[in-house]
């Protein structure tokens, strides 16, 4: 549903478009909290994306995606999301990849052979210590490629929320 809906609204836009490249702009904010619902951000569009508070408080979806992603992701990511000689920097795949691709390559894995590269993405899909926590892995990461927060630990964050535990415990079973 969601990809559709998705697909459908930015297609619509460029429709409507009468100034292409302001509207255009606008459209793709992919970064901006338009709402938030149990402590999780939402852009206008419905992806999932981060909050940083003046004083830098994050969102506690940001700061559980910190501790994901170096938990099962920056082996071969890079410490931060910074990228490694074997695997792309995520920070900015985040930002410039569609929601809906960076979950999908997360589920299904990506495998490159070629002459020069054997480079392979592992599937996530099985893996609940993964999927659980995607978003939360997105959402740090979109905020780390944003430079909405620096390199390492958040010093600050929100208290988890109702919603977060009853998800939590609703996936992990
Ligand atoms: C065993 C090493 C390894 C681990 C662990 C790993 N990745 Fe990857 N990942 C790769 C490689 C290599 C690529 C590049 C594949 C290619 O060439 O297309 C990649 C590509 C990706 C891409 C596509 C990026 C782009 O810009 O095209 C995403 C998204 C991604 N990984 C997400 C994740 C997430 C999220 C995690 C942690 C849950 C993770 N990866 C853990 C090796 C890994």
């Amino acid at each position: 549903m969601k990809p559709i809906h998705h697909a459908l609204s930015a297609g619509l836009a460029l429709v409507l478009t009468a100034v292409p490249v302001l509207a255009q702009d606008a459209e793709i904010d992919n970064l901006t909290a338009a709402y938030e619902e149990g402590g999780k951000y939402f852009t206008e569009d419905d992806v999932p994306t981060y909050n940083v508070a003046e004083d830098g408080t994050v969102d506690w979806y940001t700061f559980s995606g910190f501790r994901r992603y170096h938990a099962e992701c920056h082996v071969c990511h890079g410490p931060d999301g910074e990228g490694s000689s074997y695997a792309p920097a995520l920070k900015d795949s985040a930002v410039d990849m569609d929601y809906y691709d960076f979950v999908y390559v997360a589920v299904e894995g990506r495998k490159v052979v070629d002459a020069a590269d054997n480079q392979v993405m592992p599937a996530f899909g099985l893996n609940k210590n993964v999927m659980c926590y995607l978003d939360d892995i997105y959402i740090y990461l979109k905020a780390r490629g944003a430079d909405a927060i620096p390199r390492g630990r958040p010093a600050k964050k929100a208290a988890k929320s109702e919603q977060f535990v009853e998800d939590e415990n609703a996936c992990m079973g």
